[in-house]
């Protein structure tokens, strides 16, 4: 310490100079007397009293001021909150709720400490008003959290997304295996033909429908990839039009009596009286219709039956026109009925498949959802199935859809 430094020192009284110092420091200090009833404040420096938003008091009178004056009367934060039980104990806080005089409250970091000066019994508490800091850090706290939740999902994704990669391959092979299977039979049978290896015409005509129905079976399968690959994309077209359902599914059940017949399966359709009229694009409507109802005859058993009913249905306060088409074969446990509908699963054997890729329900749940309906599904194992095709009663798509299909007269739309 410097002479003069020295010399203002000694010019102060001592608790002159030390209360100078308190007065300037940038700490809230308040003093309670806790031997008198209230425990009321007998000091406050001139922080204390700026942070508290109360007037200057002359002296060291403060009764006004008590420990219950500054406890907050509302604890949204849930913080701890300054009562007179602090004055009880000493010790540090780092966020503790003071009320001001205009009954807000802020966060302090506190620190209370006994003293005794001239036999009277004081508590001492020095704070810093650190509601900016507490709010920076609340919102910090925030916004790590949504940090480690958007980290999880991230996760989340990238690990459905290494699953899809891998189904994409499975599902590559597979139609790449679906599609030379035909392929191979078709060049085979050419050569047989290039090479005159048939005993006779009968034979040869034989050999010749083998190649178109390969090659027709080619066709549906490499349909299918393009159609998927398009719905996918959004490029496929829609006509939506306000189409006769009765007529239209008399005529699709009409059409699969044959192949039902020949593995012994009944095939029905109860058809309510008049007419029944829904929103969707005939063409792709059918198509759907027609993949739900083969695979209620080659999912079935001999001798089972399919039925297909017609009726209002109410979902999530829409209304719809509902097919639904039951069957009595082998069933779906309930742990892969979202499987049919997804593109890269196959809930079967490969080997039992007429065209196999798989993609006929994942197609046709696109097409139906494409035009504002549903298909969905229950089903028990060893008791059947049951698909229901939901068509809008009402127009739900954007006006762009309902148009009429170029080209498409009565004659084409019944067939
Ligand atoms: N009615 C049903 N009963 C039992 N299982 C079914 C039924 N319909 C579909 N599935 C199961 O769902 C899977 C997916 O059906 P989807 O129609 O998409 O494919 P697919 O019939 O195997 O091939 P595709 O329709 O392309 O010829 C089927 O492989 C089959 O395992
Ligand atoms: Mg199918």
């Amino acid at each position: 310490m410097s002479k003069s430094q020295l010399d203002l020192a000694s010019e102060l009284s001592q608790s002159e100079f030390l209360r100078g110092l308190i007065e300037n420091a940038n700490v809230g200090v308040l003093v309670f007397d806790v031997a008198l009833e209230n425990r009321p404040v007998v000091y406050a420096n001139s922080r204390a009293l700026e942070v508290l938003e109360r007037p200057a008091a002359h002296g060291l009178v403060f009764r006004d001021l008590c420990p219950s004056d500054l406890k907050p009367g509302d604890n949204r934060r849930q913080a701890a909150i300054l009562s007179s039980t602090f004055l009880e104990r000493e010790g540090h806080h780092s966020e503790i709720l003071i009320q001001k005089s205009n009954k807000i409250s802020f966060v302090a970091s506190a620190a209370f400490k006994r003293l005794t000066v001239k036999g009277r019994e004081l508590v001492l508490l020095s704070f810093q008003d650190v509601t900016v800091q507490w709010k920076l850090a609340r919102d910090l706290r925030v916004k790590q959290e949504e940090i480690e939740r958007a980290y999880a999902e991230l996760l989340e994704q990238n690990s459905q997304l290494k699953s899809l990669d891998q189904a994409k391959d499975k599902f590559i092979a597979l139609t790449t295996h679906e599609l030379r299977t035909p392929l191979s039979a078709i060049l085979a049978t050419a050569d047989f033909l290039e090479n005159k290896l048939y005993e006779s015409d009968e034979q040869r005509d034989e050999f010749i429908k083998t190649i178109g129905e390969q090659g027709r079976h080619l066709l549906e399968l490499v349909n299918d990839v393009l159609d998927f690959a398009k719905i996918r994309a959004g490029k496929m077209d829609f006509f939506v039009e306000h189409i006769e359902l009765i007529t239209l599914l008399k005529k699709v059940v009409g059409n699969f009596q044959h192949m039902a017949e020949q593995s012994d399966i009944k095939m029905s359709f109860m058809a309510p009286e008049g007419q029944a009229h829904a929103w969707a694009d005939l063409i792709r409507l059918k198509e759907i219709i027609n993949n739900v109802v083969s695979n209620a005859i080659k999912y079935n058993r001999k001798g089972g039956t399919v039925t297909v009913t017609l009726a209002n249905c109410q979902v999530d306060g829409r209304s719809y026109m509902r097919i639904s088409v039951r069957d009595t074969g082998v069933g779906i446990p309930a742990d892969k009925l979202e499987g049919v509908f997804n593109e890269f699963e196959t809930v079967g054997h490969v080997s039992r498949h007429h065209k196999g890729t798989g993609l006929g329900m994942p197609i046709s749940r696109r097409l139906v959802e494409s035009m504002g309906g549903r298909l969905t599904l229950t089903s028990e194992v060893g008791v059947g199935s049951e698909f229901h095709i939901d068509v809008p009663l009402e127009k739900v798509l954007e006006e762009s859809f309902y148009r009429a299909r170029p080209g498409m007269d009565e004659d084409l739309m019944a067939s």
